[in-house]
């Protein structure tokens, strides 16, 4: 009998710790929580592509682009473009309670957000291929067709500055 109530007193303290645990609004969202991790990740990974892509588009507007530099950077933005996918896990969006650009339907209408990551993948492929040649009109066309793939999802998938 003692060893019963004792199990029933660890099941009610088991079941009290759940529910406290449940009522933490700290837990599933805030910064620290995975989703909030996995946003806060996120942003600055977009602040390093732009800053992969910026010093490619301030090269180009050189007298002499330094096209070593071109193709360092048109390696990094295809690595992140790469990436770029696995940034946004469910839950880390606007539900973590932290400040996001994160539309609803990056993950309501996951297959066209793929699709738009798809194509800024394709371009910064392109884009590299293009900097190991050195030819610089070639580039500069092609970092304009990158640039409109970053703008054509966040036309879609962004919100505008919030
Ligand atoms: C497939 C969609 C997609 C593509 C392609 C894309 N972005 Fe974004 N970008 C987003 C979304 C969504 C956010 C908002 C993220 C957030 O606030 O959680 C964002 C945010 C940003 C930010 C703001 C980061 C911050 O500080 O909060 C910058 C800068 C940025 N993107 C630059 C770029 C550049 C440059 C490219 C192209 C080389 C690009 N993005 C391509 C979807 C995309």
């Amino acid at each position: 009998m003692a060893r019963r109530t004792l199990v029933a007193a660890l099941a009610a303290l088991g079941l009290a710790a759940g529910a406290a645990l449940a009522a933490d609004p700290a837990l599933p969202a805030g910064p620290a929580s995975p989703a909030g991790q996995a946003l806060l990740a996120r942003q600055a990974h977009f602040r390093e592509q732009a800053a992969g892509f910026k010093a490619i588009n301030d090269e180009l507007k050189k007298d002499a682009p330094d096209k070593a530099v071109i193709a360092a950077n048109a390696t990094k933005i295809k690595g992140t473009a790469a990436d770029l996918p696995t940034w946004f896990p469910k839950g880390s969006g606007p539900e973590t309670g932290l400040k996001t650009a994160a539309k609803a339907e990056i993950w309501t209408d996951a297959e066209g957000f793929d699709k738009a990551a798809a194509q800024l993948q394709a371009e910064t492929v392109k884009l590299e291929q293009l900097a190991m040649v050195g030819d610089l009109d070639a580039i500069k066309t092609q970092a304009r067709a990158v640039g409109a793939a970053c703008g054509a999802c966040h036309a879609k998938y962004r919100a505008a500055a919030s």
